[in-house]
């Protein structure tokens, strides 16, 4: 019998896994000092928390869920995204009676049933953080500023930043009737889904994955256009900060994003060094959800990070070393594999990575397993060292040796 991962699902091992690290903390370096504090919901939700708010018409509600029923009959789905819950918890444990704004972040799997391939999984990782309680477009470009000194802290090169605004409940109405108006006359050669977004969403159509839909859409009308005061001042101003922080950004008025939860402001950024799937983070405002979740009107906006896009860029330039040991123990003889044992256990209390040489392999092998692992240095016990009470190190960056007193190894290596 031969067992492997699932299609599109993938395990992540070292070196890799030290890649994935780094990405971790520097993501939690930065979220620290722009205020942003760690949140974790469940992998599993009840399956309205996203219909309601990523949007029936969308593909990742139409097609894209993981959802199964348990053994009550419940509807359960496995979470597609973290946006939803984490506004369910907002609104479930009543955040929002704390002082605004509240900013949380959040790392871990999410699934779609999509087409594996470069790029797209079916479980993937993402770092998302949301920001709740701020209508001050300052926040916007606080955000995008955020993600742009994580970008290049991580070293990633290439790096594009597509912003726009998609209006709120008030022009809306209007742009919808505008892209209607547009596509009225090719109803007939859109996808059979866009033939019933047509109806239900026409927004969707800008969104679609079908090549004779990307066609059709050429020449759309801009929801850029129909903005109204309000949203047209949210999103000068934005664009007017981010210049003040040094984001550079293109306005890509095409740009609906694929859930239906988005008001205002909307962005991607994507990597000219990615394939067809070259979105690395996206995110944008939702000034409605908390409300749609039953909570008071508040404001918020976030964003969520690809991990393995993120983590395959690296990997390019990081060979995602694995760290090495500061110390291996190298025993020989009976006596010495007690005594090896007590020093390595007595390095490891003092933090001091040690690793141990096993009964039954030779000095030599021993040796080169220290060699293979690159610890920066050996210890050598045996019988001799045993009876002289010194034992003999080798630093192996340098190849310099001496010995010393078994009681003074803890200070050398302090
Ligand atoms: P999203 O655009 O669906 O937005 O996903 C965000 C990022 O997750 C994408 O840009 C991409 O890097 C990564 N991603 C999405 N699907 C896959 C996949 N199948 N395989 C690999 N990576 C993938 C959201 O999820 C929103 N919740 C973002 C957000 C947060 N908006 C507001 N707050």
């Amino acid at each position: 019998m031969k067992y492997n991962a699932l299609k599109g699902v993938h395990d992540i091992f070292p070196p890799d896994s030290y890649i994935w690290q780094k990405i971790e903390k520097t993501a939690r370096d930065i979220f620290a000092v722009y205020g942003f504090h760690e949140l974790r919901t469940p992998i599993i939700e009840s399956t309205d928390v996203f219909i309601r708010s990523i949007g029936e018409t969308t593909d990742i509600v139409e097609k894209e869920m993981y959802t199964f029923n348990d053994k009550a009959g419940r509807h359960i789905t496995l979470r597609p995204e973290g946006t939803a819950p984490v506004v369910r918890c907002f609104v479930e444990h009543h955040l929002y009676n704390l002082p605004q704004p509240q900013k949380f972040f959040y790392s871990g799997p999410m699934f779609r049933y999509e087409r594996p391939q470069a790029g797209r999984f079916r479980q993937f990782f993402q770092i998302g953080a949301e920001a709740f309680g701020v209508v001050d477009p300052k926040i916007d470009a606080e955000i995008l500023s955020m993600l742009k000194v994580l970008f290049e802290r991580l070293g990633l090169k290439g790096l594009h930043f597509e912003v726009n605004s998609i209006g709120c409940e008030k022009c809306r109405p209007d742009y919808k009737k505008a892209l209607l108006d547009f596509f009225a006359g090719k109803i007939d050669t859109l996808c059979p889904d866009c033939k019933r977004r047509y109806d239900q969403n026409p927004l969707r159509i800008l969104d679609c994955k079908v090549d004779a839909c990307i066609q059709l859409r050429n020449g759309a009308p801009h929801v850029t256009d129909y903005l109204c005061g309000e949203c047209r001042e949210h999103f000068d101003t934005f664009l007017s900060f981010l210049n003040l922080l040094g984001v550079p950004h293109a306005i890509n008025p095409n740009m609906v994003r694929g859930l239906d939860y988005y008001t205002r402001t909307t962005f991607e950024v994507t990597c000219e060094h990615l394939g067809s799937q070259n979105a690395v983070a996206a995110g944008g405002r939702y000034d409605r959800l908390v409300e749609d979740f039953g909570g008071p009107p508040t404001p918020a906006i976030g964003f969520a990070i690809g991990m393995e896009r993120i983590a395959s860029l690296l990997k390019a330039s990081d060979s995602g070393a694995v760290p090495a040991p500061k110390v291996f123990v190298a025993l020989l003889g009976a006596a010495a594999e007690k005594e090896g044992l007590v020093v390595a256990d007595k390095l490891r209390d003092k933090d001091i990575w040690a690793e141990l040489g096993y009964a039954g392999n030779s000095l030599k092998s021993q040796l080169r397993r220290a060699d293979r692992l690159a610890a920066e240095y050996v210890l050598i016990i045996g019988d001799d060292e045993i009876a002289s009470g010194r034992l003999t190190w080798k630093r192996l960056t340098d190849k310099t040796q001496g010995d010393m007193a078994f009681s003074e190894v803890y200070d050398f290596f302090r």
